[in-house]
């Protein structure tokens, strides 16, 4: 018997329409909050989920609500021909829309298969302008392929393109001016992300967070005011705000010092097609092993609802019961 199209709701209320899909937990660059310097070990190819097995859930989920898609990795322009994967996906009528994060460095030669092959939107990870420190993040000096990334995307015509720059205490500070200037002058959204503890060399720190709150105050010295802009979706993470002087708008995202937890949407597939209810969680739901064995939609549903049940209501960052996952944040996508 089929399953109702019930939405996937939990056990606090919360409906999942978002979808957040690692394509592959390879990368081109090495953020020390997010990877390893060296010694990584990548999943073999047959690992990780083919685009039809993806195309399988995200049919599946579409029956049940899901109708917002992210594609993430790793890094996603590094799996061959992802556009091919937008175009598949962009072809599943419930689906609303089909966004990317990417780190840009590739972006200069796919952006214009992208938008032909109807991706919506594109967040690109740039946490600074300055050479130096972008090298100290990332540990590649590769600022001037992002940058060509950034522009080729613009030219392409992608439209509220967002910058996503990670707070990080002693290195973010001098590059929130410069940042705010750029996004600013090239039109772009801009939003800073605390430091959340998933570096795979465990040396997140409390103290190493750069406080949203912090990073307003500075803004506003140089800008003047920042008015809080309406929120258009209660489910999105960020603060936004315009500044009261112009156009411009920026976003703060703080899910060390203000959790949004309660009002959490998303639901994330890892590349080996582990469904996980939350960045944080310690529990994951096999869907490969179903999928290659050729399991009934119905019999999927139910591992995905299973999983939705067993959200708990949030994360314990900073508190004494907090539990680091094992998967460092390029094995679970962001
Ligand atoms: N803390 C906060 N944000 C992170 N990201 C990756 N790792 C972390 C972390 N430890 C974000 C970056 C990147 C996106 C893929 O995920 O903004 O752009
Ligand atoms: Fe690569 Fe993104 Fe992780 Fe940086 S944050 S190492 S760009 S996957």
């Amino acid at each position: 018997m089929p399953l109702p199209n019930l939405p996937l709701l939990d056990t606090f209320g919360r409906r999942h329409n978002n979808l957040r899909i690692s394509v592959t937990d390879r990368c081109n660059i090495r953020c020390f909050y997010c990877m390893p310097a060296d010694t990584i070990k990548f999943l073999p190819r047959t690992a990780i989920l083919s685009f039809e097995e993806i195309e399988r859930v995200v049919a599946a989920l579409a029956q049940v609500g899901v109708d917002k898609l992210r594609l993430t990795g790793g890094e996603p322009l590094v799996r061959t021909d992802i556009d091919r994967l937008v175009q598949m996906l962009k072809a599943i009528p419930q689906i609303r829309e089909v966004a990317m994060t990417t780190n840009a460095v590739h972006l200069a030669r796919y952006a214009e298969p992208l938008k032909r092959a109807g991706l919506d939107r594109l967040n690109i990870s740039l946490d600074a302008l300055t050479r130096e420190t972008f090298v100290a993040i990332t540990r590649r000096d590769v600022l001037d392929q992002v940058l060509a990334g950034i522009a080729a995307a613009q030219d392409a015509g992608f439209q509220r393109i967002r910058l996503n720059a990670v707070a990080i205490k002693g290195l973010t500070e001098a590059e929130v001016l410069p940042l705010a200037r750029f996004a600013l002058e090239r039109n772009l959204d801009l939003r800073f992300i605390e430091f959340m503890p998933l570096d795979s060399d465990q040396a997140w720190s409390n103290e190493q967070v750069l406080s949203g709150q912090t990073i307003r105050e500075l803004i506003e010295q140089e800008f003047g005011p920042l008015e809080e802009a309406p929120r258009t979706d209660p489910a999105q993470p960020a603060f936004d705000f315009r500044y009261a002087a112009g156009r411009g708008r920026l976003g703060l995202i703080h899910p060390v010092t203000a959790p949004f937890c309660d009002t959490c949407n998303r639901l994330r597939l890892t590349a080996e097609g582990k469904l996980r209810n939350c960045l944080f969680s310690l529990e994951e739901w096999d869907l490969r092993e179903p999928l290659r064995r050729g399991a009934s939609e119905a019999e999927i549903l139910t591992l995905v609802r299973e999983c939705v049940l067993a959200k708990q209501p949030g994360h314990l960052i900073g508190q004494q019961h907090f539990e680091r996952p094992e998967r460092t944040m390029h094995q679970i996508g962001g």
